[in-house]
């Protein structure tokens, strides 16, 4: 496949410019100015696009095995075709858990894009029982997580990282204190209390940070921090790289957009676990991905059914559909920041941190591309392919669209035309 005509942005060589690219067995084979296609090569115009290395979700829930009424790997994948992702890292906990290695190696089947399993840390995330962790790498698990859970119990987790210290792939953090947060709905704060409902203080998820960045630092695990959605995380993150520790972490679109004012407008789908915090941390964040204290963007995909996110704050599920939306939502979040550090915050640096292949489009890397333009469109849930149609971005004009996804040199998702705002 040649692709021509567009800018191609690839921070991990400084390219910014207008070049063609060439596709060939699954490899990037030629990047060029001017590139003339082969007989019978199929040429994608990209012309008034981005060209950019496949975009990596490294925070997915796919809900398979387990929940197949909320999603499947067919749709979840399909959803992140259309989301501009070539790759996905999914969520243990799922049911049963991602947790021996056979679950683990059975979950790329029937997939539009790379599944890059995360395995549990400990047994049924029940955060007792430590696992195999050289094996579930061996089987393909990129990186460990309790994900919906914190690991509680300190002891539990030490031991578990010093088991897993000499294995590759990273533990993640869900970092939400269980008897701070307690039966929460929302974030502890002025909205809270105003509605009623019970509220989870940013204490909950600060707490936890702090604590794992400690046994990070004691026991010298590669350490990933998800979804951070507190300016005092992002300060003690700060922190802890000052002192020359090498953790990394993500923060979502939602958490970039969207403060705890929602959930009076959005209801049931503005709950999500972290909590949708103040205006001052949502400030927090997007200084903090435009200083390089933020590593990565990921969705947090979380989808459930309609009826799930219906009802009344205190039962509907917590979470909400995130690929379909997240290319649009970051760029909607994050006005002007420089394409090759947002190329770099969705391809370049989840590459990386999961130590999977891509992230790049120098000559033998994968033949994974994510093609954008800036243009207008307006979410509609209802087209997505996505079985979780909750997303507090519904009705949004989003100024980033996704062009077409090729994974492997095949394409994936090519838009026919981008929907009108
Ligand atoms: O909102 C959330 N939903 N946060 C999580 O950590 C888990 C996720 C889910 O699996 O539904």
């Amino acid at each position: 496949m040649l692709i021509a005509g567009g800018r191609l942005v690839d921070p991990t060589h400084g390219i910014d410019a207008g070049r063609d690219l060439r596709l060939r067995d699954g490899i990037v084979v030629e990047v060029g100015e001017h590139l003339i296609a082969d007989t019978g090569e199929e040429t994608l115009d990209a012309t008034g696009a981005v060209v950019a290395p496949g975009f990596i979700d490294m925070h997915v829930h796919l809900r398979d095995p387990g929940y197949p009424e909320k999603e499947t790997i067919a749709t979840g994948t399909l959803a992140a075709a259309r989301g501009g992702f070539t790759a996905v890292a999914c969520m243990p906990n799922t049911n049963p858990a991602l947790d021996t290695p056979d679950i683990i190696t059975s979950l790329s089947k029937g997939a539009h894009v790379r599944v890059y399993p995360i395995a549990a840390i400990t047994r049924g995330r029940r955060g007792q029982e430590l696992l195999d962790y050289a094996a579930l790498a061996a089987a393909g698990a990129v990186a460990f997580s309790d994900d919906g859970n914190t690991v509680m119990d300190p002891r539990v987790l030490r031991e578990a990282a010093l088991a897993a210290r000499a294995t590759p792939g990273v533990f993640i953090s869900h970092a939400l204190d269980d008897r701070l947060h307690g039966d929460a709905v929302m974030h502890e704060g002025s909205v809270s209390r105003a509605l009623g409902l019970p509220g989870s203080p940013g204490l909950a998820e600060d707490i936890i940070v702090a604590r794992d960045l400690l046994v990070a630092r004691e026991t010298g695990k590669a350490w990933h921090i998800a979804h951070v959605s507190t300016a005092t995380s992002l300060q003690l993150i700060r922190a802890a790289r000052a002192a020359g520790m090498s953790l990394t972490c993500e923060v979502t679109p939602h958490h970039l957009f969207f403060s705890d004012e929602a959930v009076r407008k959005l209801g049931t789908d503005a709950k999500v676990n972290p909590p949708l915090r103040t205006e001052d941390d949502v400030a927090a964040l997007r200084q903090g991905v435009r200083e390089g204290i933020v590593d990565a963007l990921a969705s947090d995909h979380a989808p459930h059914t309609a009826a799930e996110k219906s009802g009344d704050m205190h039962t509907a599920s917590v979470g909400f559909s995130g690929l379909e939306i997240a290319v649009g939502a970051y760029a909607l979040a994050l006005p002007g920041l420089p394409l090759s550090r947002f190329v770099e915050l969705l391809s370049t640096n989840p590459a990386r941190i999961l130590g999977v292949p891509g992230g790049t489009l120098e000559l033998g890397a994968p033949a994974d591309v994510t093609i954008f333009a800036d243009r207008d469109w307006r979410v509609d849930p209802t087209l997505f392919a996505s079985k979780g149609r909750s997303t507090p971005f519904s009705g949004q004009v989003l100024p980033r669209a996704i062009v077409a996804t090729i994974v492997g040199g095949r394409l994936a998702f090519h838009a026919k035309a981008v929907s009108p705002r």
